[in-house]
């Protein structure tokens, strides 16, 4: 505890913060964590319950030839429509292989064939297969390695932490601010280096496949400190989520439904696929089939729902409990029998493919900070492959760890930034602290619907102008936000109003994005500028300029 500072504040001091406890902030850690210096790891979830648990397919690598790195990263790009990080992608897809065998080290067992070879299936694009995979729960059964590998390191942790906002001193990082969400009791991390890891941002749309934790805050502290993020417009949209109850509107089913022979069909039981991507049918690309669904609906051909038909009930139920059993039991529990009734299926939104801009080592232009995971952006381009997004951040998970630990080793400890600690305390209260206000999900309800309505598959200048108005709005409103409680042992609306400020700036960064890009690209489906243009194979990054968005546009770094 340093006595010059605040008394009501908790300190830690650590050499390197984690803060994420997915997949790729652990394992930034269990690689930080070798190189002997303090890691500390701090997750908004309970240990082990990040939103990388939620992944299904699996994780593409080149285990078993013909598939090669070199395929592999030729499909990236392909997949990623050119505006890939080309250099990230090299380095993804050669080191990739080990960074499987690493997880089977941890303990994760990878489905394989009776001759003892890893089993692989195919995604789009996958002339050789490249996913590997623990069933349909492939996530769960990572987390559960990564977690099991991060106990034995004895890497220290904490739960259920909410981190606010990153502490910077000239153009450095020196440490985080947050709360603990058990009891809202306000804690300063002192660190040489911070990894963020902090995951995506889907839960900004009404329909998502992602998890509730999932809601931007790395994108924004990101920014507030000082570093760019990049391709901020590419949002992907997963074919196929859940879409006949309302409680289980958007959660996943996995693309190795269609992998393995699932078949798309509109109400009128035709296989529409064939209209649209007739080579590829059911396994073209991510954004082709959410067009292709959305343009289904659209035209009236959609079920009562507003869905479309997936098929498995051509499959033995032998082979849906073998291939696909979380999804069988998704389905099961609302009462559907997928070995008899097709799902009811619509696009939800799924992945950010843009996010902090890095290189190949996790850094950031802010000096000790560093990004991977989801939070982090550039090797996916304007489309990400099925299976490419929790294998992303085991190698740039451990480079980051490397790399973290490289810095701190060579630097002391910075002083801490007393005022902007007191402010940030001081913002952090002041939605408790003020006599009457909004309710956050108000707020919330509101974004997510804009988000939804005006910045989804496909978009145009109309909508996207409507959608900055209103998310100017919800600036102003946001401000006003009080939780409903004064709460102190778990205040889930005082966590909400700090989340939904991070939504809103996220959101603003991906329509200032999606407004400058005039064609169309991937995700970025634009039906006022339907054509890609080679003038635009070029990435859009995003700052904050003395509290001012600015947007530049940069070319690909080959
Ligand atoms: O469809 C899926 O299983 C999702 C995989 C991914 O997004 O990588």
């Amino acid at each position: 505890m340093n006595s010059s500072l605040d008394s009501s504040i908790k300190y830690i001091k650590t050499d390197i913060l984690v803060i994420g406890a997915g997949g790729a902030g652990i394992r930034a850690a269990i690689e930080a964590k070798k190189s002997g210096l303090e890691v500390f790891l701090l997750g908004k979830e309970v240990l082990g319950c990040a939103h990388t648990g939620m992944a299904m397919g699996g994780m593409n690598a080149a285990m078993v030839k013909p598939a090669t790195p070199e395929f592999h990263a030729q499909i990236t790009i392909e997949g990623g429509y050119f505006i890939n990080n080309y250099k990230m992608v090299k380095v993804f897809s050669e080191e990739m292989p080990a960074r499987v065998h690493d997880l089977e080290s941890y303990g994760v067992i990878f489905d394989r064939l009776d001759s003892g070879e890893f089993y692989t299936w195919a995604g789009p694009k996958q002339k050789f297969p490249l996913n590997v995979c623990v069933g349909d729960y492939t996530g769960r059964e990572m987390m559960q390695g990564l977690v099991d590998e991060a106990r034995k390191l004895k890497i220290k942790y904490t739960d259920e932490f909410f981190v606010s906002k990153l502490l910077v001193v000239k153009g450095q990082v020196v440490g985080a601010i947050g709360i603990n969400i058990k009891n809202t009791e306000t804690v300063v991390f002192q660190a040489k280096s911070v990894i963020l890891a902090s995951g995506g941002a889907g839960r900004m749309y009404k329909v998502t496949t992602n998890a509730m934790s999932n809601t931007g805050d790395g994108y924004a502290m990101a920014l507030d400190a000082g570093a760019e993020l990049i391709d901020m417009e590419m949002v992907q949209f997963h074919p196929t989520g859940m879409a006949n109850t309302p409680s289980t509107l958007g959660v996943l089913v996995t693309e190795k439904t269609r992998a393995h022979g699932g078949i798309l069909r509109n109400k009128k039981g035709e296989r529409f696929m064939s209209k649209y991507y007739p080579k590829e049918m059911e396994l073209a690309k991510r954004d082709e089939v959410s067009r292709s669904i959305y343009t289904e609906v659209a035209a009236g051909l959609g079920t009562e729902k507003g869905a479309v038909y997936l098929h498995v009930d051509h499959w033995t139920k032998e082979k849906i409990l073998e291939i696909i059993p979380d999804v069988y039991e998704q389905y099961k529990n609302t009462g559907v029998d997928i070995s008899k009734e097709p799902m009811e299926i619509y696009p939800s939104m799924h992945h950010m493919m843009g996010g902090i801009k890095i290189n190949e080592w996790g850094e950031t232009i802010v000096l000790g900070l560093y990004a991977v995971g989801e939070v982090a952006g550039g090797v996916h381009g304007a489309n990400r492959l099925g299976g490419n997004s929790i294998a992303e951040g085991q190698v740039f998970g451990r480079r980051a760890g490397i790399a973290a630990a490289k810095f701190s080793n060579k630097i002391k400890f910075s002083n801490l930034p007393k005022e902007q600690i007191k402010k940030e305390q001081t913002r952090i209260f002041s939605f408790v602290n003020r006599k009457t206000g909004v309710i956050p999900h108000v707020v919330e309800d509101k974004l997510k619907q804009t988000m939804w309505d005006l910045v989804g598959i496909f978009r145009d200048e109309k909508k996207l102008l409507k959608a900055k108005k209103e998310i100017a709005k919800l600036i102003i409103e946001a401000k006003k936000m009080k939780p409903r409680t004064n709460l102190k042992e778990r205040n889930r609306d005082l966590q909400d109003c700090l989340e939904i400020e991070n939504m809103i700036v996220t959101a603003e960064s991906v329509v200032d994005a999606a407004i400058l890009r005039k064609e169309s690209r991937g995700a970025h489906s634009r039906t006022d500028y339907p054509k890609t243009l080679e003038e635009w194979r070029k990435n859009i990054v995003i700052k904050n300029n003395k509290g001012k968005i600015v947007t530049n546009i940069i070319n690909v770094i080959e």
